[in-house]
């Protein structure tokens, strides 16, 4: 039982665990070489009669985890003994509210700084995700046809899409076309804007209604240096406009890549500067809450992952192999990696319905993540297909 109210209450949080006897020689050992590895401003244990109260300020869990199983080997410790600090442990790893600072989680006054008194009441008031609220999201689910599942399928989205249950996808990644005439291998890059975000969108919205609710939509999408078109912003409030909830925009840092022309635009004058970007944008959109559920078996990110992805500026260099593979935006593997380990699970199921040459199916594949990527050209398709035929000792070792 944790609680907060003892007389050292301000500064330690407290768990008591009644062992109901004395405590063995081998515990008070173990105790006292605790007390002597870690400094007692962490932590400290107060024993009375069969009650041992353990005061925590601040710990490194890991280290102390390790040292405890040295100090249970060192002492050949029975299991009933050992009981005592295996049920600290996991008393600390329950305490769900920490900061952390310098490798250690603190679990007293960390939010001392947040000077919002009553947040969550301020909330309420105000309305969280107010955008979002009233939507008519439902939170049926249903299974994608098996033709669907595990395909790369050469149509127009739009068309295959509209064939696609509601509420069967648990995550969207794509980059759609960008307009400004890359010479795509069928469509036409580069039409009148209106109609591009018309079509666009018209895919959007049937992504929308194929996602379960708590999925999620995450577009990459590129600052645009021609025509003026802040194509980044009007995507992102289309989303909004239909009820998502904007979750995160990712800085995909790109190395420099657009940055080696300095023909634009004035020169050592502020007439009209031209503007580089060395970075593109991953936006990040829920469906009816943030919360996506899943089962823990499912979660394959590995703490040091997770604790530099949420760091939302990703450095990456881009796809190197575009010639190899015959498609001019390609996204680089490790950017569908970090995507779909930060924000699905094992088994998931991913969309991509601009695919290309199957960058979000292969990693998907790889990840052990179901898939289903559409593009309309027959030759990125074939080169999506046969990226996916990858050698069984490399799908054993990614899908672990
Ligand atoms: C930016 S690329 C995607 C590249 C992909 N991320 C990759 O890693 O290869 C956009 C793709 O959208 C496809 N496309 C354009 N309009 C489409 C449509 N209506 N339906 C399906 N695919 C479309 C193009 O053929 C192009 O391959």
């Amino acid at each position: 039982m944790q609680d907060k109210s003892n007389d050292l209450n301000k500064e330690y949080l407290s768990i008591n665990i009644d062992i109901k006897r004395t405590l063995h020689n081998k515990e008070l050992e173990i105790i006292a070489a605790l007390e002597k590895k870690f400094s007692n401003k962490d932590f400290f244990f107060k024993l009375e009669d069969s009650k041992v109260n353990f005061f925590l300020k601040s710990i490194n869990l890991q280290d102390f985890k390790e040292f405890v199983n040295h100090l249970l080997k060192k002492y050949d410790t029975e299991s009933k003994h050992s009981k005592l600090f295996h049920d600290i442990i996991s008393k600390i790893e329950n305490i769900k509210s920490y900061g952390i600072k310098s490798g250690k989680r603190i679990y007293v006054t960390y939010n001392q700084e947040r000077k919002v008194q009553n947040r969550k009441k301020k909330i309420l008031q105000r309305g969280s995700f107010f955008y979002a609220q009233d939507n008519e999201f439902t939170k049926e689910v249903n299974v994608l046809p098996d033709k669907f599942l595990n395909k790369i399928i050469c149509a127009d989205s739009l068309e295959i899409l509209k064939q696609l249950p509601n509420n069967c996808i648990d995550l969207v990644f794509t980059s759609p076309p960008y307009n400004f005439g890359l010479g795509y291998d069928t469509t036409e890059d580069g039409i009148d804007w209106e109609k591009y975000f018309e079509k666009l969108f018209d895919i959007f919205k049937e992504c929308i209604r194929v996602v379960k609710f708590g999925g999620r939509i995450i577009v990459n999408i590129q600052p645009l240096y021609s025509d003026y078109i802040p194509s980044h912003h009007i995507i992102s409030n289309f989303f909004i406009k239909n009820k998502l909830i904007w979750k995160a925009e990712i800085l995909w840092e790109k190395h420099n890549y657009n940055c080696k022309y300095t023909a634009w635009g004035s020169w050592k004058s502020p007439s009209n500067p031209y503007m580089k970007y060395t970075w593109e944008y991953l936006e990040v959109f829920c469906k009816g809450e943030m919360k996506k559920e899943g089962k823990k078996e499912n979660i394959d990110i590995t703490g040091d992952e997770f604790k530099k992805w949420v760091v939302a500026q990703w450095s990456i260099a881009p796809e190197r192999n575009m010639k190899k593979y015959g498609h001019p935006a390609m996204f680089p593997e490790e950017l569908v990696r970090r995507t779909l380990k930060l924000f699905s699970y094992k088994n998931d199921i991913i969309l991509d319905p601009f695919n290309g040459a199957g960058t979000t199916t292969l990693v998907a594949k790889k990840l052990g993540r179901n898939f289903l990527g559409i593009d309309i050209s027959k030759k990125y398709c074939e080169i999506a297909k046969k990226r996916l035929k990858l050698p069984k000792t490399l799908e054993k070792f990614y899908s672990n």
